[in-house]
């Protein structure tokens, strides 16, 4: 039956497998992301970006191990695979495809300007070398890769750092220009930055991050886990004497893990002279407590690696059911088309051609509302379950129309179930009714 619930808010995530996640990641994202993806009305995307992995890391044995370790830490942490969308970039072919489109719609010199390959060239313009040494074309097209994972699912709403805002702006504009040029097809995604979240400070104060080589692995055995927090930078000062809270990267981090009153308790420690040694202790065992049944559950899936790649096949056969039925209206857009479907618009003869329909009637058997798509020589490409009244039908008939191929996953609940290939001629058959109508409303 059609449903009359809001359409729900897309967020789409990518993570790029390059090494292996620690504290920062789980509290500055995994945490969150994982929290946000079970809230009403959100849809959740989340995916590892092995593509975009291939451009910094070229040693396949650590792309292998980043991918399955990230896969396993997202689940370990919570991720519900039956709940959000859970897949490998690579799986979905549709994305490649996708990523040409949008190069052949973006301005080289909207990627001259993005941040991580002008730093590049930056450096080695100081250097003295060649502005473009070691750019590789994968560095310069990251924006346009990004850009087609976002916009492959229509993304409402991508949570990221700062330093990848820019890289949602490109992705709005690489869908302006496309829809600009081909018709509506493209949601405008939006960058969400939760400054609520945490940045975590690392071993030696700074941002916890891989490029500082100051960072806590997230599943660490207990016993490194404490030794690596024992190495946390402190200042000198001896047990009795009084603490800043203030600039301790020890308390920043126990806060990221603590309750308020936790946090309460200790800065009054840190008054009241805690020694730097049991205050390591009481950050050890606070962090210890939440991760410890996630580093089981972590242990568990990185023993059973066959396992992650079953969750992942399933999650990427359920992205394609939405990718590959998009891509077709896609290339249809782009004129990429079966060359014995109508043809489009010039010409007179045009507008006798036979087009698609749909035929709307209400079944005696059971007195409701439904309808079929036609193809031109009158065969069933659609068929709908029944409806209580004509509107419900009516209403779907135009989330057909509106959305085409993109709506045949949305609205599968009304629809009798078809296979990839009837998919591909109703999407084809939505495109050509489309087209048909708005050349004969004239431009
Ligand atoms: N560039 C992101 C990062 O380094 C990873 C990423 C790839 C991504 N594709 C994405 C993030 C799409 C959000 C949406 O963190």
């Amino acid at each position: 039956m059609a449903s009359s619930s809001p359409a729900p808010l897309r967020v789409l995530t990518g993570i790029t497998p390059s090494g292996t996640p620690h504290l920062g990641n789980y509290v500055g994202s995994i945490r969150h992301s994982v929290r946000q993806s079970v809230a009403a009305g959100v849809e959740s995307y989340f995916f590892l970006a092995d593509y975009h992995a291939l451009i910094k890391v070229q040693e396949p044995a650590l792309i292998q191990r980043s991918t399955l370790e990230i896969a396993a830490s997202w689940l370990a942490c919570g991720l519900d695979p039956e709940r959000v969308t859970f897949y490998r970039q690579s799986d979905i072919a549709e994305i490649t495809e996708l990523t040409w489109f949008l190069t052949c719609v973006t301005g080289k010199g909207v990627l001259n300007r993005a941040h991580a390959y002008k730093a590049q060239l930056d450096k080695n313009i100081a250097k003295g070398e060649e502005p473009d040494a070691d750019v590789t074309a994968g560095l310069f097209m990251y924006p346009v890769l990004m850009g087609a994972d976002i916009l492959m699912f229509n993304a409402h709403k991508v949570p990221v750092g700062r330093d990848q805002v820019q890289h949602i702006e490109m992705a709005r504009d690489m869908a302006q220009r496309f829809n600009h040029q081909y018709g509506e097809h493209f949601t405008l995604p939006d960058a969400e930055i939760d400054d609520a979240v945490a940045t975590l400070p690392g071993l030696d104060g700074r941002k916890m991050s891989k490029s500082y080589n100051n960072t806590i692995p997230l599943f660490a055995p207990r016993a490194q886990l404490q030794k690596q927090i024992a190495s946390i930078v402190t200042d000198s000062r001896a047990p009795g004497e009084p603490k800043d809270t203030e600039g301790s990267a020890l308390f920043q981090i126990y806060q990221a893990f603590a309750s308020a009153e936790e946090t309460e308790a200790l800065r009054k420690a840190f008054a009241d002279g805690i020694a730097w040694g049991d205050a390591k202790q009481v950050l050890f065992e606070r962090i210890d407590r939440e991760v410890a049944p996630l580093r089981a559950r972590y242990e568990a899936l990185m023993n059973d690696p066959a396992e992650i790649e079953r969750i992942l096949l399933l999650g990427a056969e359920k992205a394609r059911r939405l990718s590959r039925p998009f891509m077709t209206s896609l290339r249809h857009a782009v004129g990429l088309r079966n060359l014995a479907a109508g043809r489009d618009s010039a010409g007179a003869k045009a507008a006798k051609v036979a087009k698609p329909s749909f035929k709307q009637y209400r079944e005696k058997a059971d007195g409701l509302f439904y309808f079929k798509l036609l193809d031109a020589r009158g065969e069933t490409l659609l068929q709908s379950r029944g409806f209580a009244s004509p509107q419900e039908a009516g209403r779907t008939i135009a989330d057909l129309q509106a959305q085409r191929g993109a709506a045949l996953t949305a609205l599968a609940a009304q629809l009798e179930p078809v296979d990839a290939q009837q998919a591909r001629a109703a999407t084809e058959a939505l495109e050509a009714l489309a087209e048909a109508t708005s050349t004969t409303q004239g431009h």
